[in-house]
């Protein structure tokens, strides 16, 4: 239970103060990465006001102060639904189709011509799991055809809630539109009125979910992934923030690894060991 000092009548309806929303950014682009400017206020105060309601404080200022400068473990706690609530989780399944046709055309014949007998890919911001679920699909399809293979998928996001539904693997009807046919057919299962979609216990026994924080000094992860898909979250982050993220998860690509970003991402002129193969992926030398 997060203690508040007693509001006023008058402080229930203060807006954020300028000094408040300017410590709160920075609190959470040194926690996240995630840059909020003067154009992502009233989305800020609208989701605060979502979180204060359920730890029943209603001054705003006072919920900042609680977070900016109280500790203990409660605070802490809140912290993560903080973090959950200044997220942007849109996702789609196929998102970016030409991704999964290099990776189902290039990437997979790749390694079964290799000796490799082990695929595993790491969806670095995987959100509500459409784009986990997307590559667990492609990659169950291929190892149906390719015997000698087998394959994991690690699935991470910093936020808690999208973290709690993609492990349930439910998702809207319509959500699934792009999903081929063949790949529907093999892995979804729809509810009696079409309304809901649920993913075949096969793809989900075959996806680790884990909260993990892309801004960690070090990500307790292997160190040989195949693929690392890290789609559509640099977007969120400053400059420096774009390149110390492909820096670490570099050292997660075995040589020969490939680091696939959002279309509108990119690593190209930073010095990394990585060169560019397609449209937004990257191959680790
Ligand atoms: C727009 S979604 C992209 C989802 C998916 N990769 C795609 O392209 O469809 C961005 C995701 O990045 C996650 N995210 C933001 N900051 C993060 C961080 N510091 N560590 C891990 N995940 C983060 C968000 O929670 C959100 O789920």
């Amino acid at each position: 239970m997060i203690n508040a000092t007693a509001s006023t009548p008058e402080n229930d309806t203060d807006p954020l103060s300028a000094h408040n929303f300017e410590r709160l950014c920075k609190f959470i682009k040194g926690y996240c990465g995630i840059t909020l400017n003067a154009s992502r206020r009233t989305m800020l105060e609208g989701r605060l006001k979502r979180r204060m309601r359920a730890v029943a404080i209603d001054d705003i200022n006072e919920y900042a102060r609680i977070i900016l400068e109280e500790r203990g473990p409660e605070i802490e706690a809140e912290i993560l639904h903080l973090m959950d609530a200044v997220t942007t989780n849109k996702t789609d399944f196929f998102r970016e189709p030409s991704h999964f046709d290099f990776l189902t055309k290039t990437i997979l014949p790749e390694i079964a011509a290799s000796s490799a007998r082990h695929i595993k890919i790491w969806s670095a911001a995987c959100s509500i799991g459409a784009e986990p679920y997307t590559i667990a699909m492609v990659l169950d399809d291929f190892c149906r055809k390719h015997s000698a293979l087998d394959y994991m998928v690690l699935a991470t996001d910093i936020c808690y809630q999208s973290l709690q539904k993609a492990q349930v693997g439910r998702f809207p009807g319509s959500m699934v539109e792009p999903v081929p046919e063949h790949l529907l057919h093999q892995y979804v299962m729809r509810s009696a009125d079409g309304s809901e979609v649920r993913m075949s216990p096969r793809l989900r026994s075959n996806i680790a979910f884990a909260r993990l924080n892309l801004m960690d000094e070090r990500y307790p992860v292997p160190a040989d992934f195949d693929v690392i898909f890290l789609r559509n979250v640099l977007i969120y982050f400053d400059k420096p923030t774009q390149l110390l993220v492909p820096t670490r998860l570099c050292n997660h690509l075995r040589p020969g690894g490939y680091l696939v970003l959002g279309h509108s991402e990119s690593v190209s002129r930073t010095g990394l060991p990585l060169h560019s193969v397609a449209n937004t992926i990257f191959q680790r030398r």
